[in-house]
């Protein structure tokens, strides 16, 4: 049996309490806001919209909540009842604080997605994550344990940053350490991890056109004018991605997602009734 520490993500507790604590409370999830400011939150609503319009009422849990502005928002567009597992505890009060703004009832819960508290065990309708799977090693190992959250016939939301396109490039240029805390993953690989994991995908594919403003940049350099440069870069290829929302918003052109340059990968999975299997091994 191979030796795993699969249950520690690659970044840590310290370093997203850390995180969350320099982070400042992101504005909330307005869906018919045409700006160009809110295109990327648009292509994610008609994403969701697709996937939760015939899931109204259900029970959603957002693993890995800290920040979320989509557990407002599942509760506010679909009249989702919202529940957050983080093991982060600056991130839980980052996520509270945005249900409050929101006005929204949700459950924010302190733990540990490998050791839930029981009564999240099968419970949910919808697990949900954003940028949480990449930070562990199988894949299909994490999958597991979000699955086991779900009822039979739950629905799984995976979405990861696509690490193997440009912006995963551009980001291990930049800033290796960051680049290093992720798993880089591609579109087949995290289909195969869902049926590894004994879910059924459902659809599996790249999400939103382009998006640079996803680089991180913290800690990028020591050297002042290298400093300088990475920021203007990272600026020009935000330019760029705007430029791209621009004319998709206002021409029929719309560059369709692809492996270059969408910011992030989605795959759609289902809990079938007999899919649990035995943890990796
Ligand atoms: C990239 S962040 C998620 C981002 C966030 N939901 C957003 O809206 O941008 C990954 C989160 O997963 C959490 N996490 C990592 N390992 C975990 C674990 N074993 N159990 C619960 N949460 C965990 C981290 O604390 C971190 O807040």
């Amino acid at each position: 049996m191979r030796q795993s520490n699969h249950t520690t993500d690659k970044a840590g507790k310290t370093y997203w309490d850390a995180a969350w604590q320099a982070t400042a409370q992101p504005r909330l999830v307005v869906p018919n806001d045409r700006g160009l400011r809110n295109h990327v939150r648009r292509r994610f609503h008609e994403f969701f919209y697709g996937l939760m319009n015939s899931r109204r009422g259900q029970k959603v849990i957002e693993v890995g909540c800290a920040n979320s502005i989509w557990l407002p928002y599942f509760a506010t567009e679909y009249g989702c009842t919202v529940t957050g597992l983080d093991y982060s505890t600056a991130g839980c009060a980052s996520a509270e604080a945005i249900l409050k703004t929101a006005g929204v009832a949700g459950s924010i819960i302190h733990g540990d997605v490998w050791n839930p508290p029981a009564d999240l065990v099968g419970a949910f309708d919808v697990v949900s994550t954003y940028g949480l799977v990449e930070h562990f090693e199988p894949t299909e190992d994490i999958l597991l344990a979000l699955a086991k959250l779900l009822k039979p016939g739950g629905l799984m939301i995976t979405i990861v940053p696509n690490m193997v396109g440009w912006a995963g490039l551009v980001q291990k240029y930049l800033n290796r350490p960051v680049f290093d805390i992720h798993v880089p993953i591609n579109l087949k690989t995290l289909q195969t991890a869902h049926q590894r994991a004994g879910l059924t995908p459902q659809q599996s594919h790249y999400l939103c056109s382009i998006n640079f403003g996803v680089l991180n940049l913290n800690d990028a350099a020591d050297n002042t004018s290298f400093r300088l440069i990475k920021k203007f870069l990272t600026k020009a290829l935000i330019a760029l991605s705007a430029l791209v929302w621009w004319i998709e918003d206002h021409s029929p052109l719309r560059l369709p997602p692809n492996r270059l340059t969408s910011p992030y990968i989605a795959c759609i999975a289902i809990k079938s009734d007999d899919s649990m299997r035995q943890p990796h091994e």
